[in-house]
């Protein structure tokens, strides 16, 4: 990374400059804002460090002309001790941090690694952005929050190794979509990207479509079948929702993933197969190998590398973007969604993430009268939802409350004065309390 300093004092300057020296960073020093803007227009400048107070061009001049020349420059500003006034005005000119003096090298040092994160993560995202566009296959993706930008930037890095990929995150939050995104990033893009629904097949043909079958295996199987593995020789298998996987075949699949090999069912001849392992899952396998659900071998074989997408409601700057994306796709005329709808779209919790976005925004398009969508164009759970929010607030924190009160009893074996003690409140509130929830104690 190379960074540029920039101050007319040339021993804080010599100071700055050695100390990220020493960081291992490259660094330019300069003594004022022309010389800056000079150099930044000639080299590829990560990252400046501007003075603020410098004779000529004050740093926020800098940083307002680094702005207009490239939006995306990284500034950290340089203030006097208490200079509140000038902090606010540089963070509004798009400046990542400003800095009081005497500058705290710690401090710096952790925003720069901070700002270098970025800048990788928004370098990765444009590789794979002109990748997809490129591609044979285009793959729309909206990923706009830093949340879904980070996602982005893992696949990138993940795509080029040989190792399986466990894809994890609640119903809709786009982990098929994620899986096609690693295969078509990979050096396998060209080879087969095969799909396996492990909730959608049959538990007594289960092992057959994985691992295929010799003719007479069983009966039905009256010719040689090829199964879904061998299929994705030298290509991906992609294992969605792998958490309904039977047990019972749990080992076999563990075992032909560590020894690269399978046999059809009625075989005794191994193949040997080159795959990339990608799952995904909606459910919470750790707490399925508690339960005896899953297999804890097979776990640790499948996620060694993990990509989680976060819900929709975790990163809600990109709902406008996905209404957009969506109405794009959908829409037969120009429709545009009126500032109220918007509004309500945003708030809404989406518990079926981005697949109910896209369908409700099907829904509205189908039923919308005029070219404008309103709030009473929404599919009813949407727009009910912000009628509701506070009903349910309540509902949510006598909930908790309740939960919170039983966990106290039972950790205190139900002694009301211990666990009133624990909940920090008296024993006659807890009695009360206790009474409003319906929790009738042992002693009572
Ligand atoms: N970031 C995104 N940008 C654009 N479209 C998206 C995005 N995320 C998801 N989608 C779309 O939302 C729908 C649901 O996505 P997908 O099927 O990949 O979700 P999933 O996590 O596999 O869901 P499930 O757990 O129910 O199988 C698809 O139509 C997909 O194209
Ligand atoms: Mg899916």
């Amino acid at each position: 990374m190379k960074i540029l300093v920039v101050d007319d004092d040339p021993i804080q300057r010599e100071m700055l400059a050695g100390f990220l020296v020493n960081q291992g960073y490259r660094v330019i020093a300069v003594a004022n804002g022309e010389e800056a803007l000079d150099v930044f227009q000639k080299q590829a400048v990560h990252l400046s460090l501007l003075d603020h107070h410098m004779p000529g061009a004050t740093g926020g001049e800098v940083l307002a002309k680094m702005k207009a020349i490239n939006p995306l420059a990284h500034v950290i500003l340089i203030t006097a001790y208490g200079d509140v006034q000038t902090a606010v005005t540089v963070l509004k000119l798009g400046a990542d941090e400003f800095l009081e003096k005497p500058v705290d090298l710690a401090l710096l040092l952790n925003k720069i690694r901070e700002i270098e994160r970025e800048i990788t993560v928004e370098e990765d995202v444009a590789v794979v952005k002109e990748a997809v566009e490129d591609g044979p296959l285009p793959l729309r993706i909206i990923a706009g929050s830093p949340a879904m930008k980070e996602v982005i930037s893992l696949v990138r890095r993940t795509a080029d190794s040989p190792w399986p990929v466990l894809i994890l995150g609640e119903t809709g939050t786009g982990k098929e979509l994620i899986a096609r995104l690693l295969h078509l990033l990979s050096p396998r893009k060209d080879q087969p990207f095969i799909e396996v629904n492990c909730a959608a097949i049959p538990e007594n043909l289960f092992e057959s479509e994985l691992f295929g079958h010799e003719k007479g295996a069983f009966t039905g199987a009256v010719s040689r079948r090829r199964g879904r593995m061998e299929l994705a020789d030298r290509g991906t298998l992609f294992l969605d929702e792998i958490g309904e996987m039977p047990l019972n075949l749990q080992p076999k699949l563990l075992r032909s993933l560590q020894e690269n090999k399978i046999s059809r069912v009625g075989s005794e001849s191994e193949i040997h197969l080159d795959l990339r392992l990608v799952s995904a899952s909606n459910r919470d396998i750790k707490h399925m190998i508690d339960e005896g659900q899953f297999r804890e071998d097979l776990y640790y074989r499948i996620k060694v590398l993990e990509i989680e997408i976060p819900p929709l409601r975790e990163r809600r700057e990109d709902i406008p973007v996905l209404v957009a994306f969506f109405l794009e796709r959908y829409a037969h005329k120009a429709l545009r969604v009126s500032h109220e709808a918007l509004d309500t779209l945003i708030k809404y919790p989406f518990p079926g993430n981005v697949r109910e976005i896209e369908h409700a925004i099907q829904r509205t398009i189908t039923l919308a009268r005029g070219s404008v969508v309103h709030p009473s164009d929404l599919p009813g759970e949407i727009r009910r939802h912000e009628a509701t929010t506070e009903g349910k607030l309540i509902e949510r924190l006598n909930a908790m409350e309740r939960e919170m009160i039983l966990s106290a009893l039972e950790q205190k074996d139900w002694v009301q004065t211990q666990a009133a003690e624990v909940l920090g409140i008296s024993e006659r509130v807890l009695r009360y309390k206790m009474k409003k929830h319906g929790i009738i104690g042992e002693d009572s």
